[in-house]
């Protein structure tokens, strides 16, 4: 933050080579970096209620910042964020979610305990002031929330827009919930698709398999340009999601759908897919990498491996690992951008295309 930002820019591009190079991956090409903006890009923000704060942890400690306002939330957030602010929540500790739809709708994800929520439910007035202006998810089973006209009642969870993809230049929206996995970033998700899709011009109608589809975001730019995607997800929501997304198409694009097929299950365990029958593997893995998603490459003759392989991610340290693994099956990378999601912090999303080598 202390920095100017084409500083920070800088330094995110240096701090990425410093890391292919610390695991000896050689990697001589250039870093294209892309910005949405200095600032104001969260659409989404994830906060700890502790003890009356509400803000996020200090790096390795116990002790929660208090957060009133934050450089990274857009306009929108920043007054979702004062309004919830006003509440002092009766409960000694929780997490909540704050995001605003591509509509400017606002949702709320409260995540206490259940004696907690079964305060809260009771006590009515907070809920009754934030219910007009918030949808509202409660616990780990996300229930909606809702005033029957005497008393809050909780009912099953409904996906709703709350993000957005692109197919080309076709605007998709993406059902969810407020609690679901999203990119941070409505505007820096653009900028991402674009990347892919433009990669995906040059790959002629690949059939690809997707490591941790989520809701779709970066299912559906590949599925535009793909012959067959094989979406492999460990959420059974997000797949709700995705499933309903699908179903509301625009009519343009509705025959895509039975290009794709849904595969539920914990990939980083053990892969049922051969990769022999697929030309492109797309992965945007948990900060944990892929795991032994990745073992079954070593298994097959170098020209049964896909060619390509896109693998996207925001923790440059399991992106490196992986690397590693993949150049052992005979990868090297073709392109490596960053699109600076979380400007104002030290974080960033890196984008890379590997292509096997031809033999
Ligand atoms: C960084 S998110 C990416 C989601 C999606 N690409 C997007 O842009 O919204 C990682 C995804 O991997 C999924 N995931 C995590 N562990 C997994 C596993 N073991 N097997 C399959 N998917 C997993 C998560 O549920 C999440 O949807």
């Amino acid at each position: 933050m202390e920095l100017p930002y084409e500083e920070q820019l800088k330094l995110k591009s240096d701090q990425l080579r410093a890391h292919f190079q610390d695991a000896q991956f050689p990697y001589l090409g250039d870093i294209e970096v892309h910005s949405a903006g200095s600032a104001g890009l969260r659409d989404r923000l994830d906060f700890s209620w502790v003890g009356g704060k509400l803000g996020l942890y200090k790096k390795q400690s116990h002790e929660l910042v208090d957060i009133e306002t934050c450089l990274q939330l857009s306009p929108a957030l920043q007054q979702a964020l004062s309004e919830i602010r006003k509440v002092s929540w009766p409960a000694n500790k929780g997490s909540l979610r704050v995001r605003v739809g591509p509509q400017g709708q606002k949702g709320l994800w409260l995540d206490f305990s259940n004696i907690d929520i079964k305060n809260l439910l009771e006590e009515k007035t907070i809920l009754k002031k934030l219910i007009p202006q918030f949808t509202i998810e409660i616990g780990q089973r996300r229930k909606i929330l809702f005033w029957t006209g005497q008393e809050f009642k909780l009912r099953d969870p409904q996906p709703q827009a709350w993000f957005q993809t692109w197919m080309g230049e076709q605007v998709v929206n993406l059902y969810c919930q407020v609690a679901s996995f999203t990119q941070p970033s409505i505007q820096a998700n653009k900028i991402i698709c674009d990347i892919i899709s433009e990669w995906l011009e040059g790959i002629d109608q690949p059939r690809v398999i997707e490591f941790g589809s989520g809701i779709g975001n970066l299912t559906l730019p590949v599925l535009a340009k793909a012959k067959h995607v094989t979406a492999c997800e460990i959420d059974q929501l997000s797949l709700d999601g995705l499933q309903m997304t699908l179903q509301h198409l625009p009519t343009s694009l509705c025959e895509l759908k039975e290009r794709i097929s849904i595969h539920r299950g914990d990939f980083q365990k053990k892969l049922m897919q051969d990769f022999s029958q697929f030309d492109l593997v797309l992965a945007n893995p948990p900060r944990s990498g892929l795991m032994n998603f990745l073992n079954p490459l070593k298994e097959l003759l170098p020209h049964q491996r896909p060619r390509y392989f896109i693998y996207m991610s925001c923790f440059p340290e399991s992106l490196v690992a992986d690397s590693l693994k993949l150049r052992e099956s005979g990868y090297s990378i073709r392109q490596l951008h960053i699109v600076d999601q979380f400007p104002q912090s030290a974080h960033y999303e890196v984008l890379s295309l590997f292509e096997r080598e031809q033999l």
